[in-house]
C-alpha cells in the first residue's frame, strides 16, 4: 500500500460535510485498505469559521475555498456547499488545479452538468455525484456502470422524501395537505420554506440527471415537465382508494415506444397499491428501473440525511481515489445517443378526471362526446348525485392511454360545456 496520503479538500461542513469528515476519520484504516493509500483531510472550507466543528482540527478550517482548491496538492475536492455559485466556479477551478471532484449538488448538476463534465474531461479528471440523486441509494453507478450493457426504457421513482412523507400522511390519516405539511415541518422532514420540495423543483433536478444518464442523452432541467403536489386533496386520495391506488409524487423518465425520443416529468400521480412504489412509506425514496434485458429493478432506501448522503459521497471518494492511484479516470458524461427530448404533450398515459356537472339527463353523453372528439377513449365512468340537492353531480372518468396533448384539449373543451360546472381534479395514472 502506498504510504503517501491522497489529499482531500472538503468544501462545506454542514449536514452532509460534517458526516463526510466524521466517516473519513473513524473509518480511516478501512478506507486506506480499500483505496490502497491513506486519505488525509487537507482543508475544510466553511462560511462561519468560529462555529465549533467536532472532530475537525481548527487549523484545517478556512473561509477561503478558492485558495483551498487552488493549492495544487489536492487530489480530490468534495463539494457539499450546495447551490450554483460559488460551487460551480470552485469545481471548475479544482479541475484546472489538478483535482478530481465529488459533489452532492443536484441543483448544479441538473443545470450545468454538461459544462462541468466538459471541464472534467478537458483536465482529465473525474466528476462523481452519486449523492446528488436519492441520498444513500446507489442509482448513478448502477445506471452508468452496472446497466451500461443494457437498454434502459423507463426510470420511475419517488426521489423526494419530504413530499413522500406528506403524501403518505395524507393517505394513512386522511389529513389535508396543510395539516400533513405542518407535521412534516414539526418533525424536521420539511424545511421552513418547502417550495423546492413541494413544487417539485428538487425532484425535477434529479429527474434531469437520471434521464441524462439512463438514456445517454443530455436532458436539461428546463426539459423536465414539473408539477408540484400542493393541490392534492383528501378527496383525491378518496378517489385513488376507490380505484385501488394511492398518490405519489413521481419522477418519470421514459423512452418513447419507437425509441427515438425521451421525456422527463415530475408530477403527482395515482399508482396501483400492487405497485412496489405504493408501499414506500414516510420519507423513504425508491426508484424503479425498467430495461430490456434486466427487466424490472427497484432501488430503495433513505434519500437524504447527513450520514446516508455521506455514505454515497464516501463511495465516490473511494472510487475517485482508486482512479487517481491507477492514473485513470472513470466513466464521464455519456450523451452519444442525443435523443430528442419531447415535450409533455407527447407523453402517453392514463388519466383520472373528476368533474362537477349538472345533475340532469344527457350530461354523460355530452361529456363522452367531447372525449371521443379528442381521440381519448374512456375506460370507466362513475356518476354520483350529491346529497345536498344543489343540482350538481360528480362525474369521475378514467381514460385509456392517451397523449397529454389530447387530454389537455379534452379538458379545455369540457370547461366550455354549460353542463360542466368545474374540473375538480385531473390526475395521471401510472405504474400499470
Ligand atoms: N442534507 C441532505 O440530506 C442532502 C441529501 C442529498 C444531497 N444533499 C446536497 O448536499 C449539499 C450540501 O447540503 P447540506 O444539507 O449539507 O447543506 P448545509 O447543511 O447547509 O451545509 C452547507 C455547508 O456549506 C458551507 N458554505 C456555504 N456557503 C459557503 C461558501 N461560500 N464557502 C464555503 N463554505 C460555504 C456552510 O458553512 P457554515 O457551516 O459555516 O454555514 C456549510 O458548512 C447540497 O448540494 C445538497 O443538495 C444534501
Amino acid at each position: 500500500m502506498r504510504t503517501r496520503p491522497l489529499k482531500v479538500a472538503l468544501l462545506g461542513c454542514g449536514v452532509v460535510g460534517s458526516e463526510v469528515a466524521r466517516i473519513m476519520t473513524t473509518h480511516a484504516d478501512d478506507l486506506a485498505a480499500r483505496i490502497g493509500a491513506p486519505i488525509e483531510l487537507a482543508g475544510v472550507a466553511v462560511r462561519r469559521p468560529s462555529k465549533v466543528r467536532e472532530g475537525i482540527p481548527a487549523e484545517l478550517i478556512t473561509t477561503d475555498a478558492t485558495a483551498l482548491v487552488k493549492r495544487g496538492d489536492i487530489d480530490v475536492v468534495v463539494e457539499v456547499i450546495g447551490g450554483i455559485e460559488p460551487a460551480r466556479t470552485l469545481i471548475t477551478t479544482a479541475f484546472e488545479h489538478g483535482a478530481s471532484v465529488v459533489s452532492a449538488n443536484k441543483a448544479l448538476l441538473a443545470q450545468d452538468g454538461a459544462a462541468l463534465h466538459a471541464a472534467a474531461d478537458e483536465n482529465d479528471k473525474d466528476l462523481y455525484y452519486e449523492a446528488a440523486v436519492a441520498g444513500a441509494i446507489p442509482l448513478i453507478r448502477p445506471l452508468r456502470e452496472s446497466l451500461a450493457g443494457d437498454k434502459v426504457n423507463r426510470v420511475l421513482g419517488i426521489v423526494n422524501g419530504t413530499t413522500n412523507f406528506i403524501l403518505d400522511k395524507m393517505d394513512s390519516t386522511g389529513a389535508g395537505y396543510q395539516e400533513a405539511l405542518d407535521e412534516a415541518t414539526a418533525l424536521g422532514y420539511a424545511e421552513a420554506d418547502p417550495t423546492a420540495d413541494v413544487e417539485g423543483f428538487d425532484a425535477a433536478a434529479k429527474a434531469a440527471i437520471l434521464a441524462g444518464i439512463a438514456f445517454h442523452t443530455r436532458v436539461r432541467l428546463d426539459d423536465v415537465h414539473r408539477e408540484g403536489m400542493t393541490e392534492v386533496t383528501a378527496a383525491d386520495f378518496a378517489s385513488a382508494k376507490e380505484m385501488g391506488c394511492t398518490i405519489k409524487l413521481l419522477a418519470i423518465c421514459e423512452r418513447s415506444a419507437d425509441g427515438a425520443s425521451v421525456t422527463a416529468r415530475v408530477h403527482p400521480a395515482m399508482i396501483p397499491l400492487s405497485h412496489p412504489l405504493a408501499s414506500v412509506r414516510g420519507a423513504y425514496n425508491a426508484v424503479f428501473v425498467e430495461s430490456d434485458a434486466a427487466g424490472q429493478l427497484m432501488f430503495y432506501g433513505p434519500g437524504a440525511g447527513g450520514a446516508p448522503t455521506a455514505s454515497a459521497v464516501l463511495g465516490d471518494l473511494v472510487a475517485v481515489c482508486r482512479n487517481r492511484l491507477n492514473g485513470a479516470t472513470g466513466p464521464g458524461e455519456s450523451a452519444y445517443a442525443a435523443l430528442t427530448v419531447s415535450p409533455m404533450g407527447d407523453v402517453v398515459t392514463r388519466y383520472h378526471i373528476s368533474l362537477d356537472v349538472a345533475d340532469k339527463p344527457g350530461v354523460l353523453a355530452q361529456v363522452a362526446t367531447v372525449f371521443a372528439e379528442h381521440g381519448v377513449s374512456i375506460d370507466t365512468v362513475r356518476q354520483q348525485g350529491r346529497q345536498d340537492g344543489d343540482g350538481e353531480a360528480s362525474l369521475v372518468v378514467v381514460t385509456h392511454r392517451a397523449s397529454d396533448a389530447s387530454l389537455s384539449g379534452t379538458v379545455e373543451a369540457l370547461r366550455k360545456l354549460d353542463t360542466v360546472r368545474g374540473v375538480a381534479s385531473i390526475m395521471r395514472v401510472e405504474g400499470e
